[in-house]
């Protein structure tokens, strides 16, 4: 068992009371508000690696999907670096902070209320991109969506069951992990249904490993 695991709890226990009160938080020249119960972008470094490996996209005209943008802040820049943006949640109070934040930004985003693929336009994405909730339990309240994937890796199941329908040979889907979650299962439920995992970037902070890896179809 990795080292980090068991403090984990510890740490998703301080974010929950850290995100209790309104936050902000700014990442270049862009300034989100970070509403009570949604995922803070910058209290875990997922997604700070994954704005700077945004920033550095070729994105102009390209439709780009956030699956569970949280805050919407990876979905503003994206919007910012021209890309035709989605940005779904299942969380209700996700969903309005990214409206808010889109306008707080002047950010053009189509945001949908959606578990998963289902609220979503029955179309094929150029690039998704996805933090995913990774943590073993079901989560029990709106807030938890951010970080419970389900006692057996549902939301994972559910994922890969749905996701080839909406990509094509040439998509780009993009997932981060870290060492903390359970990556052989995970990953093995990708294989299962015939994704292919390319480790494109590998980033230790404070001593945890993260992961980006691009997913394709076999
Ligand atoms: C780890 S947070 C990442 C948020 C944001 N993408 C970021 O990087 O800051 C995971 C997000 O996925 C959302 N989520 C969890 N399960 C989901 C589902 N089944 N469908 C859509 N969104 C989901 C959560 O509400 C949360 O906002």
């Amino acid at each position: 068992m990795n080292f980090l695991r068991p403090i984990a709890p510890l740490v998703t226990r301080f974010a929950k009371i850290y995100t209790a009160k309104e936050r902000e938080f700014s990442y270049k020249n862009i300034k989100v508000r970070v509403r009570p119960g949604v995922f803070h972008p910058g209290l875990f470094i997922s997604t700070r690696i994954l704005l700077d490996f945004v920033s550095d996209l070729e994105l102009e005209k390209k439709s780009f999907l956030e699956l569970g943008a949280g805050s919407g802040i990876i979905s503003i820049l994206a919007s910012k670096k021209g890309a035709i943006v989605y940005a779904s949640d299942i969380s209700s109070t996700a969903v309005e902070n990214i409206r808010l934040n889109a306008e707080i930004n002047n950010a053009t985003i189509s945001v949908y209320k959606s578990d998963l693929f289902e609220n979503l336009p029955a179309m094929e994405f150029e690039y998704i991109i996805i933090n995913p909730p990774y943590y073993k339990k079901d989560p029990i309240n709106e807030a938890e969506y951010a970080w419970y994937c389900g006692n057996n890796h549902e939301y994972f199941t559910r994922l890969f069951d749905s996701l080839a329908d909406h990509t094509h040979k040439s998509s780009k889907v993009f997932m981060i992990l870290s060492e903390v979650c359970d990556i052989d299962a995970i990953t093995q439920i990708g294989k299962d249904r015939k994704f292919e995992w390319e480790l494109i970037q590998k980033k230790s902070v404070l001593g945890e490993k993260n992961y980006i890896y691009n997913l394709s179809i076999k």
